[in-house]
């Protein structure tokens, strides 16, 4: 594709645009602005001067969390995706030393586990692990 360049960032507008354009929410803007204070890692898509997809990971080294990966609707199925993700494993992976390994975890969209499973991501539960879990926590009038 023409012009369509990564970079590593992701700023708080680009991140409310592409959640928007993909149908999710948006948080309280300081709990959105925190969680991109925190990401270890965020990488945005480019065409031109519009971002057309993002993805971020947070978490410790041991463990990372793949999350807000969205691609703009009239940009899908062009590669993007697999651009971005692979990205974020590529920075993951060069920071590994000697004797280390790291998990990615992420909890797919319905419908788009092939996605991952196209860039090496293997569902649970499976032979050794049970169920993926989750729970959600309410703040004051939410
Ligand atoms: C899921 C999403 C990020 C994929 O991005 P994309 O740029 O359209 O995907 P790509 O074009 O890079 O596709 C990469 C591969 O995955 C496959 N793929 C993508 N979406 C798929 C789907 N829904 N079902 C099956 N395969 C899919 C593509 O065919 C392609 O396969 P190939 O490499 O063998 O050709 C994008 O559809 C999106 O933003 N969806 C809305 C938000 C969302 O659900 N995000 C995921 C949250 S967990």
């Amino acid at each position: 594709m023409n012009d369509l360049h990564l970079c590593p960032c992701l700023g708080y507008e680009t991140f409310c645009e592409l959640r928007r354009s993909v149908g999710w929410d948006l948080r309280p803007e300081p709990q959105g602005r925190a969680a991109l204070a925190a990401t270890a890692r965020a990488v945005t898509a480019w065409q031109d001067d519009t971002p057309v997809g993002m993805a971020r990971l947070v978490g410790d080294g041991m463990y990372w969390l793949l999350v807000d990966v969205a691609v703009r609707p009239s940009f899908q199925n062009r590669g993007i995706g697999r651009l971005l993700v692979e990205d974020l494993l590529q920075w993951a992976q060069n920071r590994l030393q000697p004797g280390e390994k790291v998990t990615v975890h992420l909890v797919s969209a319905r419908g788009r586990e092939p996605f991952y499973h196209g860039l090496g991501f293997a569902s649970v539960p499976d032979a050794g692990c049970g169920a993926g879990m989750r729970r959600t926590l309410l703040g004051p009038d939410c």
